[in-house]
């Protein structure tokens, strides 16, 4: 297999509300030990877990979690824009012990530690460092939980990697895993239909772009690419898969 270097794709296609990961974050941390420990335990000890989102979009899988699981969490994003969406959301919904704020990662600091830390369809600099980036704010024997494309064969055509930046096959997604001491212990995989209509309503959003300027030669050419990409190379080849890993 030839190495891969993790550089990041077209903005274009940076473009959040991965439904799919939600539906499958909500799925595999359903029977989550935590939530088992709550159900048998009496009221009065109940102790609400905690999340931090990183790169959140518009914080709906920490609403997702709130609702499910009463989670408190704090969703940070350096978008404006979604992190003011996100927020009318949370306040429409009266929900309280959700806070988001924009910020850049890289730029904030907190000293709170998380029983969950999470990434999803963000990337820096590959799936390691993805990892060590999210250990900073997790609890001693709190989980980690990590959304990614990931290849559905064990050498992808470079192609996909030229255009998508970073995409492993899961045994290697796994060895990684395991060199850092942790185990998958939930994941959730998208369905292909789940996947496609992700994908579409990435595309609609490059199509309105070029509806709003059709002159533009070069935004033109770029959907088109898109197209041809997604058909030829990531349809095919390329999946999504959330997994929550946790040490010994
Ligand atoms: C593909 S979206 C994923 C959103 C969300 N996690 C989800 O799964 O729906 C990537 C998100 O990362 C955010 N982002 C990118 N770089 C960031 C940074 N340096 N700090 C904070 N957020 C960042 C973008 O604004 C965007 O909301």
């Amino acid at each position: 297999m030839y190495a891969q270097t993790a550089k990041k794709p077209n903005p274009l296609l940076r473009n959040g509300a991965y439904g799919i990961v939600m539906k499958g974050v909500h799925f595999c941390t359903r029977g989550c030990a935590s939530l088992r420990g709550r159900n048998s335990a009496p009221l009065c000890c109940i102790k609400l877990d905690t999340a931090t989102d990183l790169c959140c979009g518009y914080g709906e899988m920490l609403k997702i979690w709130h609702e499910a699981f009463d989670i408190r969490g704090l969703g940070v994003d350096i978008c404006s824009e979604f992190i003011e969406v996100g927020k009318k959301r949370i306040a429409e919904n009266a929900i309280s012990g959700i806070t988001l704020i924009e910020a850049d990662i890289f730029k904030w600091q907190t000293d709170e530690k998380f029983d969950y830390v999470c990434l999803s369809g963000e990337d820096f600099g590959g799936f390691q460092n993805t990892i060590e980036l999210l250990e900073k704010y997790v609890k001693p024997n709190g989980k980690l939980i990590i959304g990614t494309r990931y290849s559905k064969v064990e050498v992808p055509p470079k192609e996909l990697i030229e255009f998508e930046g970073e995409t492993l096959p899961l045994i290697e997604i796994n060895r990684i895993i395991r060199s850092k001491d942790y185990y998958i212990t939930s994941m959730a995989a998208d369905t292909q239909a789940e996947w496609e209509r992700y994908i579409m309503w990435s595309a609609k959003r490059h199509l309105n772009d070029l509806r709003k300027s059709p002159e533009n030669q070069s935004l033109r050419e770029w959907c088109d690419k898109w197209y041809d990409m997604y058909f030829n190379y990531r349809r095919p080849y390329e999946g999504y898969v959330t997994v929550v890993i946790e040490k010994l």
